[in-house]
């Protein structure tokens, strides 16, 4: 029997289709109407994300025949449209995978520093810093990587890179409503926009932005379907390069169409290890991320931290001057392998890591040599972005990108709709002056033509009896390695359940600036005890949105978002 449909709601039937934008004929999701969830458990597949959306498209892509690397390649190139602040076409990142015959590698899509880059480019006549000029703007910008990374990592997917990139060209042509906090976000990038661009972008507006506003991005959508058309072409040639080439000169900028043309992604061994049984594959330099997690849980290995008991003063204690010693290793011999010879044999010895921890005092905090005031980090300026993907199969990837700060550089490429990255930051512009993360480095990560900068980023995966078990990774500058670090420790050392481990307040030391900072929540009474063992206490709001997948013993996968972001777990 036909049901009558009462006449209002027939009413607004019609009204909502004449009126409401049209829902993307190519997904099943509705960009103007979604929810995030932020924890799935999965048998088929799960996807986890700084947004909702780029989740879903994720698991839609493993829906349709799409294994893990298709899904990773799909949501972040959904993440470059529905989350700018980090999701990104014009930065870069790392890539982790393992495929379910037991293959692993990564991809290092990192920036590059322009043909015309040198040393000193940063520091003025008079040996001035300039900091403003590696945040800001346009001579910030690397020569983007992601393109070239994700295009790279297409030859393990299954399905054809133009269906990868379909839900990212409909995001951006037919829009997607925006959360509370996106437009808190761009309500205050404004007056930065208006500073650091010389074609107006999408993003600038008269009215403030807020919840519900749709928003449309036609120049990205266009790049993106010259990508899908032409690849590398569409982006590193062509009219894309031209319109980053032209955007340079208006700016002041020197990337130029020879280095966009050079620029090519590179596969590397994975940085791995063992951690009493389970099996640790994380990513090399250029990123610190593997070396460092490798250095800092193997100087807790002999502690018995797991009697120390989670956030005890004690365990807090111990993994402060862990951080604090492998931090101190990065910024002096860290850097591009291809550039500079990076001991990593020597930094991940037994006995030298039993060494470094031979004046540690469970009673009190080791100063940091060579104190120098570190800049405080600037609000929100940590926007990198992580996504953690496991399929049916067991293929596991773990993707960590970035722009630098949020939003990067602020310089959107006129007539092209992306943002430009910030990273020539993480270079050590000069020996010894801390970068915007406060973190400081010398011969090891300085500027060189064609050189890859220094980077934290630690997109991981963990395996138990050789299968996969664990899929993290998150956003955070120089405290994504430890926060990684401490999660791993609150699941394989704690027992905690993912939840807990993933949502209980953080804390990190990077050795210089000497300091501890705390997320908010930050339990008080251990605080004050560390206080008057010597350490200086420094609060901060809250740092990172890590995203996580654990196999459980049934098989199943648990996907759990980070709750300090609009972050969702999406699962089949
Ligand atoms: N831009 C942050 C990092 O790569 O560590």
């Amino acid at each position: 029997m036909q049901k009558r449909i009462p006449a209002l709601l027939l009413f607004s039937l019609l009204f909502y289709c004449c009126n409401s934008p049209k829902k993307n004929t190519s997904s099943s999701f509705d960009p103007y109407h979604y929810t995030g969830s932020k924890k799935v458990i999965a048998e088929n597949g799960a996807v986890v994300s700084a947004h909702p959306l780029a989740s879903k498209v994720g698991v839609e892509i493993m829906k349709a025949g799409g294994n893990a690397i298709d899904a990773a390649i799909a949501t972040q190139l959904a993440l470059a449209v529905v989350y700018p602040n980090a999701g990104n076409l014009g930065g870069g990142g790392f890539m982790v995978a393992r495929m379910s015959d037991g293959k692993t590698f990564t991809l290092d899509y990192r920036e590059m520093a322009p043909g015309k880059a040198h040393r000193d480019m940063y520091i003025d006549p008079d040996g001035k810093v300039r900091n403003d000029k590696s945040e800001d703007g346009h001579l910030a910008s690397g020569v983007p990587g992601t393109v070239s990374g994700l295009l790279a990592a297409n030859q393990y997917a299954r399905l054809p890179f133009e269906k990868l990139v379909q839900p990212a060209i409909d995001l951006a042509e037919k829009g997607f409503v925006i959360s509370k906090r996106e437009a808190s976000s761009l309500n205050g990038l404004q007056e930065e926009l208006k500073k650091f661009n010389t074609v107006m972008p999408v993003f600038v507006k008269a009215t403030p932005w807020k919840e519900g506003d749709t928003l449309v991005q036609k120049d990205l959508a266009n790049t993106l379907k010259r990508i899908q058309k032409n690849r590398e072409a569409g982006f590193y040639e062509g009219e894309t390069a031209n319109l980053i080439v032209e955007e340079m000169k208006r700016g002041g900028g020197i990337i130029t169409l020879e280095d966009l043309k050079n620029y090519k992604a590179k596969f590397r061994e994975p940085h791995s290890f063992d951690y009493k049984g389970y099996r640790i594959i994380s990513m090399p330099m250029p990123s610190s991320g593997g070396l460092l997690l490798q250095q800092m849980l193997k100087m807790i290995e002999d502690k018995n931290i797991a009697a120390m008991g989670f956030h005890s003063v004690q365990a807090v204690q111990l993994m402060t001057e862990v951080e604090r010693r492998a931090f101190a290793d990065r910024g002096e011999y860290m850097g591009d392998p291809d550039h500079y010879k990076v001991p990593v044999d020597m930094l991940t010895n037994d006995v030298y890591l039993q060494e470094r921890m031979k004046d540690y005092d469970p009673a009190k905090a080791t100063p940091s040599v060579l104190v120098k005031p570190g800049r405080l980090p600037k609000a929100e300026s940590e926007e990198t972005t992580h996504l953690s993907v496991i399929d049916k199969n067991g293929n596991t990837v773990s993707v960590t990108t970035t722009l630098n700060n949020s939003y990067g550089s602020r310089t959107v490429v006129g007539g092209a709709g992306f943002f430009l990255n910030d990273e020539m930051d993480d270079f050590s512009i000069k020996p010894g002056v801390p970068n915007m993360y406060g973190a400081i480095g010398g011969e090891a990560n300085s500027i060189r033509p064609g050189k890859r900068m220094l980077s934290s980023m630690t997109p991981t995966l963990v395996l138990k009896d050789n299968k996969p078990f664990i899929v993290i990774g998150t956003p955070g500058g120089t405290t994504i390695p430890t926060q990684v670090f401490q999660t791993l420790v609150n699941i394989l050392e704690f027992n905690m359940n993912t939840d807990d481990a993933v949502y209980k307040p953080r804390f990190h030391h990077q050795w210089l600036p000497d300091q501890l900072d705390v997320e908010k929540n930050f339990p008080v009474t251990v605080i004050d005890a560390l206080k008057k063992m010597g350490y200086s206490i420094n609060n901060r709001g809250t740092f990172g949105r890590l995203e996580i997948i654990k196999v459980l013993p049934n098989g199943k996968f648990e996907a759990v978002a980070d709750n300090r972001g609009d972050d969702a777990a999406e699962g089949y």
